[in-house]
């Protein structure tokens, strides 16, 4: 994968790079997408990342779909796909961790203990082997964005982050992999998560700018459902991760649900500044 990609730079070409753990959705082609939109090459890779999971989560059960994976990316004309084993990614002895602190703990990191150095580490190991011009991300994974802009900044890396916008289902659901393990019923329970932030929207376009009150709002949709548990619901800095008073200057709103088992996460952008 390394002698590829050089070359690819050695010609004078740009090179794009999408990172996945697989059971591609048309949120990932998005990206995908975008990439080969902007790069004369595109680079993905799909790997399930250990490191990233807690010991309770669903590492073992994540969807792998791997051929029908390669598929979908050589009909959309992806160049180049990389699928490293974990031993090649973690071979034993390796000791070396990276971890963005502060942003680390906030949002899906307060809640998934560990989840941001695993994801931290496996990006920035990704990007020295492949070293792309652009990475693509989607503002699905909103914290997520969040850790890997200030990883790339703090370690001066040459690449452009670029984010790309939610993709949803019809009816709103953010696609996920983990959409998978819905049953049909939980299915329809998850569209509380969209709704609960499209009420949100729709408050602060009504010139609500409290984040206390328009989290209550939130927070009172996600209670029609009783079968969905809310993990957080926060209206946040979408750089820092900081919790913001007041909208008028824009916000993250974001939130984390359990359907059942199935833990789903969906945000909105906020801006505030038009009353
Ligand atoms: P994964 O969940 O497979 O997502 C890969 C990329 O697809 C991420 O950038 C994610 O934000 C984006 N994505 C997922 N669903 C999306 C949707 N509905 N609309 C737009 N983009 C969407 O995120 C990861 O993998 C991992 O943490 C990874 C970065 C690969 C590191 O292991």
């Amino acid at each position: 994968m390394k002698a590829a990609c050089r070359q690819v730079t050695r010609d004078g070409k740009t090179l794009g790079f999408v990172a996945t753990m697989g059971a591609l959705h048309e949120g990932h082609l998005s990206l995908v997408r975008a990439s080969k939109s902007r790069c004369d090459v595109t680079a993905v890779s799909i790997f399930v990342n250990p490191l990233q999971f807690g010991p309770a989560e669903d590492l073992d059960k994540y969807p792998r779909t791997l051929e029908r994976d390669t598929a979908l990316l050589e009909q959309l004309g992806a160049d180049l796909l990389f699928t490293p084993a974990v031993e090649e990614m973690y071979p034993r002895g390796a000791q070396t961790y990276v971890a963005v602190e502060g942003l680390s703990d906030r949002l899906d990191g307060a809640s998934r203990p560990g989840h941001f150095r695993g994801v931290a580490t496996v990006v920035a190991k990704l990007f020295e082997i492949i070293r792309p011009d652009f990475a693509f991300f989607g503002q699905k994974d909103a914290a997520q964005v969040a850790v890997l802009r200030k990883l790339v900044d703090d370690l001066d890396m040459d690449v452009e982050i670029v984010v790309c916008p939610i993709v949803r289902e019809k009816d709103g659901l953010a696609m996920s992999s983990r959409n998978a393990y819905l049953t049909p019923e939980q299915r329809q329970q998850a569209l509380v998560l969209y709704r609960s932030l499209l009420r949100v929207q729709t408050a602060v376009d009504h010139g609500e700018r409290d984040s206390v009150k328009l989290i209550e709002i939130g927070k009172q949709v996600m209670a029609e459902e009783r079968e969905v548990r809310l993990d957080y619901f926060a209206i946040v800095d979408s750089d820092t991760l900081e919790l913001v008073a007041d909208v008028s200057r824009g916000a993250l709103v974001a939130l984390a649900a359990y359907v059942g088992a199935t833990r789903l996460i969906d945000n909105v952008m906020v801006t505030g500044s038009s009353r």
